[in-house]
């Protein structure tokens, strides 16, 4: 059975902060974060945007147009959770009027979290053949302000529609894992920002990915040539691109010029939004397609890192007239629509988004959409402007 991403819906915040305002700031040479880490920009997000409400707006721009009687399962990814309890997808649920009668629950193990649930997801669609799985990552990168790790913060949700006979990409069963325990990111309950081991993290990752890559390439008799691309979790884009440096090291310049152009265009979203962690591989294959428009039937390989540490290698075929379910203009506005923060602008609104919420308290938003309207008795509340 051909299990596969059927829709995909992108949210990420109205503010930025530019680069190179960033490097001056911190008293950096602009080409450190431009073409060293290779970032362009950073999503911002205020107080009036956390993991549900990009959620919700990245589910919204694709929910009219699914059969909601089929949908059976709703699986939210995040390591940027508003709440040690209940799941981020109940919110969900209720702002998106989705049925009753759905299993729902959020999942995480760091970036790897919007990965397991599209497992989680094919293993339903293939236990139950008519239904369909909302999947989604949504996350909030902070690593604080003036840090080694600032550079590489953003904000963003991708929401997947899972189901049998996709119109976008089918998902090949085979897929190749590796896991240990390993301090590289994580974050305690009492933090609000992440802790890094930075090189080291970056490290690990490339071992993940040598390991994940060479047994796939062997067990299912694949060359490197015959990826059409190869997409990663982009932390920053320049993570990607040391992966992808093992991937065509020794191959014919043809696959590597293809390879390199293909993780151009996937990188394209990800410079101009910044890490967004459970998201960002799936931020990459969505920009390869609208900005690269790779011809239906290639095959396209996908690198998935969580630190702590999962890595999953799998691959998936791009569906005849997948591009009719894209949104490029829409994604293309959305970008740069945006409002440029100064960097002290940037530093007061992440210091106002990292204070605790009182009982009861309005937060406003001046975004379209929707938006976390504040608390009532400790109770989080979602409204759209
Ligand atoms: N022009 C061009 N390049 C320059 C430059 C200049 N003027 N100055 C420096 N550079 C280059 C450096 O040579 C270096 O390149 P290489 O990596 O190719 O050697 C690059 O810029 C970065 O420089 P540093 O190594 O000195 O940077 P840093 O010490 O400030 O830290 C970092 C970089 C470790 C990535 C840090 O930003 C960080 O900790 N980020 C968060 C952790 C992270 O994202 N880890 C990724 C793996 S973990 C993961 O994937 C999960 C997740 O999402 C977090």
């Amino acid at each position: 059975m051909k299990v596969g991403i059927d829709k995909i819906g992108f949210y990420t915040p109205n503010k930025f902060v530019d680069m190179v305002d960033l490097a001056k700031a911190r008293d950096v040479d602009p080409g450190k974060f431009l073409i060293g880490i290779g970032q362009n920009k950073m999503a911002v997000a205020d107080k009036s945007q956390d993991a549900v409400s990009m959620a919700i707006n990245a589910t919204s721009e694709y929910i009219d147009k699914i059969e909601l009687d089929k949908l059976g399962l709703l699986v939210f990814g995040t390591e940027s959770s508003v709440d040690q309890s209940k799941s981020a997808s109940l919110f969900v649920k209720k702002a998106l009027n989705l049925p009753k009668n759905i299993r729902t629950f959020e999942l995480k193990e760091a970036c790897f979290g919007l990965t397991a649930a599209i497992m989680t997801a094919i293993d339903y669609v293939k236990a139950h053949e008519d239904k369909t799985a909302i999947v989604i990552g949504s996350d909030i990168a902070r690593y604080g302000v003036a840090t080694p790790g600032e550079v590489t913060q953003g904000a963003g949700s991708i929401s997947l529609l899972i189901k049998k006979d996709p119109s976008i990409m089918e998902i090949n069963s085979e897929t190749s894992m590796y896991s240990d325990d390993i301090d590289d990111f994580w974050r305690p309950n009492n933090f609000k920002c992440a802790l890094v081991d930075g090189k080291y993290s970056t490290n690990v990752y490339l071992d993940f990915f040598k390991h994940c890559f060479e047994d796939y390439t062997q067990k299912q008799n694949l060359k490197t040539s015959d990826f059409e691309a190869l997409l990663f979790h982009l932390p920053f884009t320049k993570m990607g691109q040391k992966a992808l440096k093992l991937a065509i090291e020794g191959q014919d310049p043809e696959t590597t010029a293809r390879l390199l152009d293909k993780f151009v265009a996937g990188a394209t979203y990800g410079k101009e939004v910044g890490n967004i962690y459970t998201a960002s591989l799936y931020m990459s294959l969505l920009s390869l397609l609208e900005v690269d428009q790779p011809k239906a039937g290639s095959l396209i390989g996908l690198f998935s890192y969580g630190s702590g540490a999962m890595a999953e290698f799998f691959t998936g075929r791009l569906v005849d007239g997948y591009e009719k379910q894209l949104a490029p203009e829409k994604h293309k506005e959305m970008l740069e629509k945006r409002q440029k923060l100064t960097v002290a602008e940037y530093e007061e609104v992440f210091n106002e988004s990292l204070k605790d919420l009182a009982e009861s308290q309005e937060v406003q938003s001046d975004a379209n959409g929707w938006y976390f309207a504040g608390t009532s008795n400790n109770i989080r509340k979602y409204s759209r402007k």
